[in-house]
């Protein structure tokens, strides 16, 4: 099968197989103010992540290109709404336009209709210095996101079955890099142990990419004869994943993606020490069913509830959002006491 055609069928299964609530944000509850002493207009959204300045705690995470036509319409639409309200989008994996130059428009149609904001590129733990380079440059990209799938790769037929050596290949491309380093799960979390890791290596940004949200290994199964159904139910649930990440101390970014659905979602991510959130899922699912404007409607709307909900706990900002208290229950907070993390 073709990369252009796998890329066209995990976005049609993507869609299909749709979103769980297994991210475990519904195991946190907030503790109401009756007094939160704060005016709606005091609510700032801005936040500055290790120098990135993003207007609000949002951004859209990796899913498209390299599909030819189909995806550069999705890219170009996925930079448009980006553009409109001045978040970061990250592109799907450009190792397929560094072996065929054809798929390079794919891409840079995100460059050209999100042209001040900001962009990440994506590759593979695969990629060499040089490659990741030439990914970056291909879009003026202002960070670089390196995806770790290995689950994915188990269950797709043709997928890797070599592991070995990402953490090297990684490091030396964080040495070498001008622009920022996010490494990123794609729906099966992070450890604590993972993240120090990669804190040891040097570093500084982690998508934690949890579980609960877009499911690979639905998606890759769909495409298989002989199912591998274990791994459905595998992966640390997004709410855990942060919490895990944030038991790492020391200078580490945490970025939360995996199943964030809306503002309640992502007031929690933050509440647990995340920085900011990433959806893809939950926008292609917009963009399909009600196309472009409503998405970007949606995402208004999003940002509003999150607005209240700030305000409703007393936070001024995004600083504030990360300390406010809250209750764990139900399998987060099992997850938390099991691995002796407070
Ligand atoms: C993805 N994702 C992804 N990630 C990545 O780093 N490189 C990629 O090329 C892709 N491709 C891709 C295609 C499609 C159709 C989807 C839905 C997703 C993974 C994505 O960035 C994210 O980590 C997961 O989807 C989990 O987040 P959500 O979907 O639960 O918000």
């Amino acid at each position: 099968m073709s990369r252009a055609k796998r890329k066209l069928d995990h976005i049609e299964h993507a869609l299909e197989t749709g979103q769980s609530r297994a991210s475990g944000f519904d195991d946190i509850q907030f503790i109401h103010r009756t007094f939160p002493d704060i005016s709606v207009e005091e609510v700032s959204l801005s936040t500055d992540i290790g120098g990135l300045n993003l207007s609000s705690p949002i951004f859209i995470n990796a899913m498209t290109g390299g599909g030819g036509k189909d995806t550069e319409v999705i890219n170009r639409q996925l930079a448009q709404i980006s553009n409109a309200f001045n978040i970061p989008m990250a592109v799907g994996s450009q190792m397929s336009a560094l072996k065929d130059k054809n798929e390079m428009d794919s891409y840079k149609v995100v460059r050209q209709y999100h042209p001040k904001g900001l962009v990440f590129a994506n590759v593979g733990s695969e990629a060499t210095t040089d490659q990741a380079k030439l990914c970056v440059n291909m879009l003026e990209a202002d960070a670089l996101q390196i995806h770790m799938n290995v689950i994915q790769e188990l269950v797709m037929p043709e997928g890797d079955r070599d592991f070995t050596g990402a953490l090297t290949r990684i490091e030396q491309i964080v040495k070498s890099s001008e622009v920022p380093v996010i490494v990123k799960e794609v729906g099966f979390g992070m450890s604590r142990e993972t993240v120090y890791q990669l804190k040891e290596i040097g570093v500084n940004f982690v998508d934690i990419g949890g579980f609960g949200g877009t499911n690979f290994s639905l998606i890759e199964n769909a495409r298989r004869t002989r199912r591998m159904a274990f791994f459905d139910q595998w992966g640390i649930p997004t709410a855990a994943a942060i919490a895990e990440a944030k038991a790492v101390s020391g200078p580490v970014h945490v970025l939360a993606t995996g199943g964030i659905q809306n503002a309640f979602d992502i007031s929690k991510a933050l509440a647990l020490g995340a920085e900011a959130a990433g959806m893809a899922g939950r926008v292609l699912k917009w963009l399909n069913e009600e196309g472009e404007e409503q998405t970007i409607q949606q995402i208004n709307d999003l940002l509003e509830d999150l607005t209240m909900i700030m305000a409703a706990l007393g936070a001024r900002n995004i600083k504030e959002l990360q300390k406010v208290p809250f209750i764990l229950t139900g399998e987060i907070k099992n997850w938390l006491t099991e691995r002796h993390i407070d």
